[in-house]
């Protein structure tokens, strides 16, 4: 095809774009030291040539990420009876916005002392782009936690240890910690009930028992053998929504420091209990659905958390739940 100068000049920045785009949707994301957005390549662990190298799905670790956005002060003088550590991605404003403005709201529970906290990677791509608007988000909300690695699936443990982490340091008095996903609807109250008086060495969510990893490569949740060479994993409570006592969240992150990671955040979380011999706990029947559930006020007021509520879902939602005077038996 010939085009004049001028017309190709055009062209020019729109196949930039478009290739910025097609890397976007590219999955996995581009190895890092490829692109200007990639972290640090994390050096091997000190010490053993003959130890195997680590597998690419292997979240390197420990390794000493730097918090690129931390509020290390948020929990100063104060003891939070739950600390609420969300996981989503850098683009996700959306979602961190409906959060804030429905189970998320700190003060949405008269009584309840609750700090919300954000658990972002960075972006695999946009990293340079998102800054300066994660930074203005932060400077509102004052609550993104960022750390440099990258913000990939298969990342999503060194999300759940960045939080821990946070705990450890920052908010050890906390009485309990829950992980949860962007994608959950949670009652609080609820929730509170169930974990009154505050116990210690607990943890609670939805419980698997004798699941294991899924062997076959095409699966988004593959766990190589070389990662986790069991056929089961410990009994672990599922990721979208399960709570740790607050001592047991400090132990959690100590034992992480010692144990081989998987890709699998909550399967690890349970094998670190495993590892410190703690049992999880089976919260009453129907307390956090694992499967979508039709909104209902007298259904959702007894329950703890069901999921698949993606924002749009919890906005809607929301004000009913909040305000809406229904009687129920
Ligand atoms: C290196 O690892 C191997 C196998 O895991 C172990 O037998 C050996 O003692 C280790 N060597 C050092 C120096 O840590
Ligand atoms: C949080 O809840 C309080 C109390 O119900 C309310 O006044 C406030 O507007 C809510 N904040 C947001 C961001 O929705
Ligand atoms: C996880 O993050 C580290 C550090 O940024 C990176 O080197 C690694 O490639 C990431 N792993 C995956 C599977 O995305
Ligand atoms: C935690 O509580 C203990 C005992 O109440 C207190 O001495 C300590 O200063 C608290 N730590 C933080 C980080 O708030
Ligand atoms: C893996 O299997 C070994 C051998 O049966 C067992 O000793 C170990 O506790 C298991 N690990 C986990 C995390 O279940």
């Amino acid at each position: 095809m010939k085009l004049p100068p001028s017309c190709r000049l055009l062209l020019l920045p729109l196949a930039a774009a478009l290739a910025l785009l097609a890397l976007h949707s590219q999955r996995p994301p581009p190895a890092p030291g490829g692109t200007t957005a990639a972290a640090p390549a994390p050096t091997p662990r000190p010490g053993n040539a003959t130890a195997p190298p680590r597998h690419p799905l292997q979240p390197p670790y420990p390794y000493p990420y730097r918090f690129l956005l931390n509020h290390p002060d948020k929990c100063r003088e104060r003891a939070p009876f739950l600390v609420l550590l969300v996981v989503t991605s850098p683009a996700d404003l959306a979602a961190r916005d409906a959060v804030r403005r429905t189970w998320g709201n700190e003060s949405a529970v008269p009584g309840l002392s609750v700090l919300r906290l954000f658990l972002l990677g960075r972006h695999p791509v946009f990293h340079a782009e998102l800054r300066p608007v994660l930074r203005e988000e932060d400077e509102l909300h004052g609550d993104l936690l960022q750390q440099d690695f990258l913000d990939t699936y298969n990342n999503l443990t060194l999300k759940t240890l960045m939080g821990l982490e946070w705990v450890s340091r920052f908010c050890p008095n906390a009485t309990y910690v829950m992980k949860a996903d962007h994608d959950v609807f949670l009652n609080l109250e609820f929730l509170a009930r169930l974990l009154r008086p505050p116990r210690t060495d607990f943890a609670t969510g939805y419980v698997y028992r004798g699941t294991g990893p899924l062997r076959n490569r095409a699966y988004k949740w593959f766990v190589p053998r070389e990662v986790y060479p069991n056929d089961t994993y410990p009994p672990y409570c599922g990721g979208p929504g399960y709570v740790l006592s607050g001592d047991l969240a400090l132990r959690v992150f100590g034992a992480a420091q010692t144990l081989p990671l998987i890709n699998m955040e909550d399967a690890f979380v349970g094998i670190c209990l495993h590892a410190l011999g703690v049992a999880v706990t089976d919260p009453p029947p129907g307390a956090f659905s694992m499967y979508r559930l039709g909104y209902d006020k007298c259904r959702f007021s007894r329950l703890a958390m069901v999921h698949h509520y993606g924002p749009q879902d919890l906005l809607q939602v929301w004000p009913h739940f909040r305000d809406a005077p229904v009687e129920c038996r």
